[in-house]
């Protein structure tokens, strides 16, 4: 697909680029913040980017400033590859979650007897504006999640997200065939084109589901883990725990109703409102006012909870359903290595975008943010200090990037999350050479077959 850009929509991104830095700097300026939830840390996948980089608050297109992006360590480095694989950005909710959150509204038009001005403002100036229609789609501060990120991942890497490499099609864009992905890869290469002033060419992408969404072809997945009740049983677990159950009784005890009344589902669909009605409108809504810093915690581990064991190192497959998007990722560091023998690698740059159910499995496949204990339902309070934190590992546009170096001594690879320098699991350097990266993965770079993980055993044979 082409698309080019009109002089409209340019317009339109200039604007809200302008718009954006105008009321991020308004928000500094005042002393208390009160534009943003107390509890915008705890929203896990349903939570901004902003809040995992603080200084994108108040400049959405500044960059990391940390010398070790850059400068990783050896000497006369030259970024000669780039891979960014990338979460879509802001949407809106499910059409099961809408269904959720209307219940909840109905339920407390009508029962909740609670007097407080807060609720008051829920009964009487809130209205219930998300429709089914809405079902997952990129909302505009999505697009904008994008926009931006392409103009500061092209600031940090001018060498290779540059115009000279778009124009000769050395900039590649693979996404998922879902919409919010398309659009959030349209609205990517819109920051760019804008950036660079860019009117006559538009950039193409390719749909791979094989790549992006390798969960649904995954038929081990997608019959031991997805359609198994029992795989998530440590997270129907948490729902009736001491700990849900606590929250469901402050909840309903802030509305004013008989506790019997407030489901975990109930309590859930308030959260997500709370974290939807920020991240698309940057509103505190009224709705957090039925959660403390506590609540949201356990809120937080229940989600956590979810995408450790349907997503994370619950069940090894999850992770080995990533094995496809493992190799072609190393057979595009193979290919530049062996391209910048001769000087010129042939794609300098890949964007690729999907989903959380993307990034984690491969994180997970690769070692990153593994604790030593699971996650189950019994250990909340042992889990405090976990690693694997959805919050911080994938909101909305989270991004992993993959970073090759041609240095003196060789190439080194650096991988960042989420635009912040990160560790290979068990490399104590920030850039390894990419000899170590690929004998740490040894295993995996010689088996990891995913025809063969994802099979599932024959009756009789
Ligand atoms: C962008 O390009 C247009 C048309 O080529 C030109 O009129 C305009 O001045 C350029 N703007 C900037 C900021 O370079
Ligand atoms: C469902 O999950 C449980 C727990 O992981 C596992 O023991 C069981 O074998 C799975 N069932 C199927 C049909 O895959
Ligand atoms: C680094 O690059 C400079 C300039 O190209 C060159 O003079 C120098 O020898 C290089 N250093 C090493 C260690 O290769
Ligand atoms: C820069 O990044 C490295 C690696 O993540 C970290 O150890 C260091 O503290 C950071 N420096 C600053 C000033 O943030």
């Amino acid at each position: 697909m082409t698309t080019a850009l009109s002089k409209q929509s340019l317009l339109f991104i200039t604007f809200s680029l302008a718009l954006t830095r105008f009321s991020y700097c308004s928000v500094a300026n005042a002393s208390v913040n009160s534009n943003i939830p107390a509890i915008a840390n705890h929203f896990g996948t349903k939570g901004r980017y902003e809040e995992v980089n603080r200084y994108l608050i108040n400049d959405i297109l500044s960059v990391n400033k940390n010398k070790s992006i850059l400068k990783p360590g050896c000497t006369n480095s030259t970024a000669i590859h780039v891979t960014a694989i990338i979460r879509h950005g802001t949407r809106y909710p499910s059409t099961k979650n809408i269904k959720m959150m209307q219940r909840l509204y109905d339920l407390v038009l009508n029962e909740a007897m609670n007097t407080d001005k807060w609720l008051k403002e829920i009964k009487t100036k809130w209205e219930m504006w998300y429709t089914d229609d809405m079902d997952g789609k990129l909302v505009e501060k999505g697009r904008d999640d994008h926009r931006h990120l392409a103009v500061r991942l092209a600031t940090l890497f001018p060498s290779l997200i540059s115009e000279e490499n778009l124009r000769a099609h050395r900039i590649r864009f693979i996404t998922s065939s879902k919409h919010r992905c398309v659009d959030s890869i349209v609205a990517f290469q819109e920051g760019l084109l804008n950036l660079w002033n860019v009117t006559e060419v538009g950039p193409s992408h390719k749909i791979n589901d094989g790549l992006m969404r390798f969960f649904d072809q995954c038929q081990k997945f997608v019959e031991d883990v997805e359609n198994n009740q029992t795989a998530l049983e440590e997270v129907h677990l948490f729902k009736a725990s001491a700990e849900m159950k606590r929250v469901q009784m402050k909840m309903a005890d802030q509305l004013q109703m008989p506790y019997n009344r407030i489901t975990p589902d109930l309590v859930e669909a308030a959260f997500f409102l709370c974290s939807y009605e920020f991240a698309i409108k940057s509103l505190n809504s009224a709705w957090c006012n039925l959660f403390d810093e506590t609540d949201a915690q356990v809120l937080e581990y229940k989600n956590d909870l979810k995408q450790y064991w349907k997503r994370g190192y619950g069940h090894d497959i999850n992770r080995k359903s990533s094995c496809n998007l493992f190799h072609d990722l190393f057979n595009r560091f193979d290919q530049a290595a062996r391209e910048i023998r001769f000087g010129h690698v042939s794609e300098a740059v890949t964007i690729q975008v999907g989903h959380a159910e993307t990034l984690l499995p491969l994180l997970a496949l690769m070692g990153f943010f593994r604790d030593e204990t699971a996650l189950t339902a019994d250990n909340f309070d042992v889990q405090n200090g976990r690693t694997f934190r959805t919050s911080r590992i994938v909101p909305y546009a989270a991004n992993l990037l993959f970073v090759l170096y041609d240095c003196s001594e060789g190439l080194r690879l650096q991988f960042l999350l989420n635009e912040t320098p990160q560790n290979f699991p068990d490399i104590m350097h920030q850039a390894p050479l990419y000899d170590t990266v690929r004998e740490t993965y040894r295993e995996l770079l010689h088996g990891c077959n995913f025809e063969k993980e994802c099979e599932l055993p024959r009756p009789n044979s």
